[in-house]
């Protein structure tokens, strides 16, 4: 008989703060995507939030407004399994385990860890270090065949695949190896004031990231003030760092190539670019916003989505954790 099991899917996201165009071109439109082939599950990574200090009122508001967003980009609760990370304790639980079978020296060389530690020099703590251990737990508990990210996720990956190996090479096989899915456009989204970094919600100059909730003046604004170079030609170059990044967005948005941006835009100004990409996102991101609006209204019904989204998740969770203790010796 044909195998007619779908291949799985896991990722997931962090509710620090707003999220933004860059969640969303890099990793949540590939989620809404995927899930009408694969078999889905995404959560909020509610644990991984505290390696940064967050005020507790702030973090509770902002995991139920993550949550009512994966609802609204829609995200189908009947088709995936949506949940938050800290429902189900079976994460903390191989994290530990993995956390042995991880190496000092290869946590050091996490990138992200040496921009977050440059960053929040007043609270480098061992969370923050031990994070990609954790990540490698949110994804190996449920041997996933892909996990779509962006591209600054891509050494997370890379130490899950590794530290996956290894216990298998010591136990059998235990944990699926999943591979990265990055899309061709929208893995790195700039920012809008300095093209040369990632843009991100930390950010302090607000004109350099879009959030998904943020108004459609707002949005125009801020592809308004976007900075660009002094050529005066929408084609990719390797200084046009900005314009780069524009036609990148229009890209992943619109599905064209950047031939066919250049095409559309010959003889125009980048005011008229910057326009029609500003109308783009905000045509992208209206039904979101509009939809999300009503869903964080319903607290009651957004909490039956979670426990009932973490119930199903806890059960493929509890196998592959009992399956990993036996094989290391615990007495189950
Ligand atoms: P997080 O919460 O920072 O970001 C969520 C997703 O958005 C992508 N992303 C971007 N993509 C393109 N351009 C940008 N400017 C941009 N900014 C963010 C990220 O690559 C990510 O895919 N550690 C993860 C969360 C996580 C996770 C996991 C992911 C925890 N456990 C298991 C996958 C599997 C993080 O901090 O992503």
């Amino acid at each position: 008989m044909e195998n007619t099991a779908k291949k799985t899917v896991l990722s997931c996201i962090q509710p620090s703060g707003m999220l933004t165009l860059g969640n969303y071109l890099g990793a949540l439109k590939n989620w809404i995507n995927m899930q009408e082939e694969f078999d889905c599950t995404f959560a909020v990574a509610d644990l991984h939030a505290i390696t940064v200090r967050q005020e507790p009122a702030k973090l509770r508001a902002q995991i139920h407004s993550t949550f009512a967003l994966l609802l609204a980009l829609g995200l189908d609760p009947e088709r995936s399994t949506l949940f938050i990370q800290s429902h189900v304790p079976e994460h903390s639980q191989l994290a530990w385990l993995l956390s042995c079978y991880t190496q000092f020296g290869e946590m050091s060389r996490m990138t992200q860890f040496k921009d977050k530690s440059a960053k929040h020099a007043d609270n480098v703590n061992v969370g923050l270090f031990a994070y990609p251990a954790l990540m490698a737990a949110d994804i190996l508990l449920y041997n996933p065949d892909f996990v779509p990210v962006g591209a600054d996720q891509k050494q997370h990956l890379e130490i899950t695949r590794d530290i996956a190996n290894r216990f298998n090479g010591i136990y059998g096989d235990v944990f699926k190896i999943p591979e990265p899915f990055i899309a061709k456009t929208g893995a790195r989204v700039m920012s809008l004031q300095d093209p040369t970094k990632k843009m991100s919600k930390s950010d302090e100059n607000l004109n350099s990231w879009v959030a998904i909730l943020d108004t459609p003046d707002d949005i125009m604004r801020k592809f308004k003030r976007a900075v660009t170079d002094s050529e005066a030609r929408v084609c990719i170059g390797e200084e046009k760092h900005g314009i780069n990044n524009l036609i990148g967005i229009y890209s992943a948005i619109t599905g064209k190539s950047s031939d066919a941006i250049t095409a559309e835009f010959e003889g125009k100004g980048y005011g008229d670019f910057k326009m029609a990409v500003g109308e783009a996102v905000v045509e992208e991101l209206r039904p979101i916003r509009e939809r999300y609006e009503q869903i964080i209204k319903d607290k009651k019904q957004l909490e039956e989505l979670y426990k009932a989204g973490a119930a199903k998740a806890e059960r493929t969770a509890i196998r592959t954790l009992s399956k990993a203790m036996k094989k290391v010796g615990f007495v189950l």
